[in-house]
């Protein structure tokens, strides 16, 4: 397992996330294994939010493991806040609560990175800000990022808050590659040109934010995976052919296709199938060529100009 040196931090991680959203149905035996087949492979590196599972997922997370200090040191936990029932809540009040809650169920005194998860249409960067120095000062949480944010979201963030932004978690993945897309198509008149991010890849790789795509093996949102699917011949025949190539499966590839560009970003699993999760990991021994990376591209359906 590579590691990735995240910048504007003292963290050092693995360049695969395990994230823990769809966690909540399993038992304790079959989180427990899943979290040291990843701890195994390499992964340092779990991602959370305070609403996956209604709370569930954490607080399983932390009984799989019978969390202690110990064993929380061996770890990185990232969790997330600012998803309510019915609204997105960026209040000083709810993130402070928020957290606690996390903290609670994760059985841990700190999280080592907390993301705003959604935009809130009503932020106040300043209570943000408050909030952040808060948790901060108070040793609860080290670092901070966002989740979904497009680059004015986080320069109105900038303006207040003290700490480094340093991830945005965002949906990528190849066949949702809209971020990828805009900068390939600039100036045409087609849909592919449509900016409707920001150009925030090229904000993150400018302003040093590690991109995390959430989702990597989804097509649309949560409709479904598309390796193996019939709804993607092209694509698959191509994945197949280049996996093949590098005696790895599907899933590595899918999985080193985000790797290869040199935004160096941090995908987050979230397959609760440990052989995926070992499948998933060989796609650091490969280094797909500018050639096949783009093959893969076309194969999704996209074109070039
Ligand atoms: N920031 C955000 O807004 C946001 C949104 C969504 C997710 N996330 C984070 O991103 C993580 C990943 O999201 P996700 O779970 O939607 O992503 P994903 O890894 O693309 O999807 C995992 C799902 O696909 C299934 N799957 C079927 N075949 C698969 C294959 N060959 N390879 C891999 N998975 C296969 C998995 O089933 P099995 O479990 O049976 O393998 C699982 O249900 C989440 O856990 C969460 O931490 C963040």
């Amino acid at each position: 397992m590579n590691k990735i040196k995240v910048a504007n931090s003292d963290l050092t991680v693995s360049e695969l996330s395990l994230g823990c959203m769809r966690i909540s149905e399993m038992t304790k035996a079959e989180i427990a294994h899943l979290i040291h087949t990843a701890l195994d492979e390499g992964i340092d590196f779990f991602d959370h939010a305070d609403v996956y599972g209604g709370g569930q997922c954490e607080a399983k997370f932390a009984e799989a493991l019978d969390m202690t200090p110990r064993v929380r040191e061996t770890m990185l936990i990232q969790s997330k806040c600012g998803i309510r029932k019915g609204s997105f809540d960026f209040s000083k009040t709810h993130i402070l609560e928020a957290v606690e809650g996390s903290l609670e169920r994760l059985r841990t005194e700190y999280l080592d990175v907390l993301l705003l998860h959604r935009p809130d249409a009503l932020v106040e960067p300043e209570e943000v800000a408050e909030a952040f120095t808060i948790l901060h000062e108070s040793g609860k949480v080290r670092h901070f990022g966002v989740s979904n944010q497009n680059p004015m979201q986080i320069e109105l963030l900038k303006k207040f808050v003290k700490q480094p932004i340093i991830f945005n978690q965002l949906q990528l993945s190849i066949t949702n590659t809209g971020m990828i897309d805009a900068g390939i198509n600039v100036n045409m008149e087609i849909d592919a040109s449509v900016d409707r991010d920001g150009s925030i890849l090229d904000y993150c790789r400018l302003h040093d934010i590690t991109i995390q795509p959430w989702s990597p093996f989804q097509y649309g949102f949560f409709e479904g995976v598309f390796l193996d699917n019939d709804k993607f011949p092209v694509l698959n025949q191509k994945i197949d052919e280049i996996a093949a190539k590098w005696n790895v499966t599907n899933t590595a590839i899918a999985i080193a296709w985000l790797l290869r560009h040199p935004a160096r970003m941090q995908p987050i699993l979230g397959t609760t199938n440990p052989q995926r999760v070992s499948d998933a990991c060989k796609a650091s021994d490969v280094k797909l060529s500018r050639q096949e990376w783009y093959e893969i591209y076309l194969a999704a359906g996209n074109k070039l100009p």
